[in-house]
């Protein structure tokens, strides 16, 4: 059976930006941004991607484009069968991001139905509480909702590389992209809006703490879909000239944009309403309908940005689901529909007891180590084993490679222009990327 391909640099751009834009681009980024000093901490964060998440993406790059394999047959065939356990870790940890993920894709595509069927008409704060805590503690509707999230993402699965994921993320991107503006243009015409411009990016170097460094390093790691071998899958679909290197800058640049244009919708709203900024599930789910509600047009502005939230959670997943189709079809030999159904079911029955066990509701007491479900899950995957994944695939191919390949995979697309640029991301692999990923990863057990 001859391997899929995306058909053109656009589209490996698309597909990987897709995978990129995330949750976390909404719900987190802007927040962390607007309390850890504004323009000081994206200054932090673009150092961060520039020595960590640029050249382990590089590395993943490399790893699946050379081998044109599925994680666990890559590793072995460029490292032996040892290393074949990084790409396992690699697909456990893509399932356990996904058990809880789906839950909160779940919610979000729940809001896009209840704003678009005008659920918020006329909500005040305490109402808007309530909607939300009768979703989550709600086993019927966070079940169904969560089903109807992975349903869209096995059936864009099933339609293979280029017919699905590309498809998909040919559309879905740019309208996100318009979508987020039109957020934007609302929002900046907003009186007030200064304060939130403020908020988001007023140099504040005194808001800077040494913890911010290390929130920029991790939050650099979980934006940019590193460490469980998500882009190691991509990039086996990636086009033979593609320019690895720009492809990663732009990835990482148009990422950040998008978490600023996130930023610029929401926070200038909530200023101008005087409410008080927060992150996590209080901003996206109580206080955004709430303030979006009362804006003129606030029934469409608030269904176009859930809207948007799905459409970024959904092309996230796919590429985290991919990983494990990927193996199966290679590794098990299983037919693509039937590998996406496998691993939907699967993330179906784990990602459920997350759902569930989301405060409230009724799996809430289940806990291991003072942990509900949801956080061990979180738990083992952000902090344990997407660090130790980063580390691995740096140290792989900064001492294990062979280097002559590692050039020649890289000058691909840019006639050999790059060398100085690949030396440098060949010494920050060795002697840079590692150690730092390092401090994140033991900062985060403790
Ligand atoms: N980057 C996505 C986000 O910001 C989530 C994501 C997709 C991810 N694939 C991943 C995170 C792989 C870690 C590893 O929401």
């Amino acid at each position: 059976m001859k391997r899929e391909k995306f058909s053109s640099s656009l589209a490996v751009f698309l597909a990987t930006l897709g995978s990129a834009i995330g949750l976390g681009n909404i719900w987190r980024f802007p927040y962390i941004i607007g309390m850890n000093g504004g323009g000081a901490f994206l200054f932090v964060y673009l150092i961060c991607v520039l020595i960590v998440g640029i050249p382990v993406m590089i590395s993943e790059f490399f790893i699946g484009r050379k081998t044109r394999l599925n994680p666990v047959l890559a590793f072995e065939k460029l490292g032996g069968k040892k290393w074949r356990i990084v790409g396992y870790m690699g697909i456990l940890a893509s399932l356990l991001i996904m058990f809880f993920y789906s839950a909160v894709a779940g919610w979000v595509y729940s809001y896009t139905f209840k704003s678009l069927i005008g659920k918020f008409n006329g909500v005040t704060l305490e109402s808007s509480r309530d909607i939300f805590i009768n979703m989550i503690t709600s086993p019927k509707d966070v079940i169904l909702w969560q089903l109807t999230a992975l349903l869209v993402v096995a059936i864009i699965l099933m339609m293979g590389v280029k017919g699905g994921i590309e498809r998909a993320t040919k559309l879905l991107m740019p309208v996100l992209f318009i979508l987020i503006l039109i957020c934007d243009i609302r929002a900046l015409t907003l009186e007030n809006s200064y304060e939130g411009i403020k908020f988001l990016f007023a140099v504040d170097f005194s808001k800077l703490k040494s913890s911010s460094i290390l929130t920029s390093l991790g939050l650099s790691f979980f934006k940019l879909s590193l460490g469980v071998g998500t882009m190691i899958t991509y990039a086996s679909y990636f086009t033979d000239d593609n320019d690895l290197m720009s492809t990663s800058l732009n990835v990482a640049l148009s990422d950040t944009l998008i978490s600023l244009l996130a930023g610029l919708a929401i926070f200038p709203t909530v200023f101008a309403f005087k409410m008080e900024p927060s992150y996590g599930p209080g901003l996206l789910f109580i206080t955004i309908p709430l303030i979006f509600s009362k804006l003129p047009f606030g029934n469409v502005l608030l269904f176009m940005f859930f809207l948007l939230t799905s459409i970024a959670a959904t092309t996230a997943m796919l590429s985290l689901v991919e990983v494990s189709v990927a193996y199966l079809i290679e590794v098990k030999k299983i037919d693509r529909r039937k590998s996406v159904l496998i691993t939907t079911i699967f993330i179906v029955l784990f990602g459920s007891l997350a759902a569930l066990s989301v405060e409230g509701n009724v799996l809430s007491n289940v806990k291991l180590l003072g942990r509900t479900i949801f956080d061990i899950f979180d738990y083992l995957s952000s902090n344990i084993l997407l660090p130790l994944g980063g580390i691995l695939i740096s140290v792989f191919v900064g001492y294990f490679a062979r280097s002559e390949e590692v050039f020649l995979e890289m000058s691909k697309g840019n006639g050999n222009k790059n060398i100085i640029y690949i030396k440098g991301v060949l010494f920050v692999l060795k002697f840079i990327t590692p150690i730092l990923i390092l401090v994140i990863f033991v900062r985060g057990l403790f």
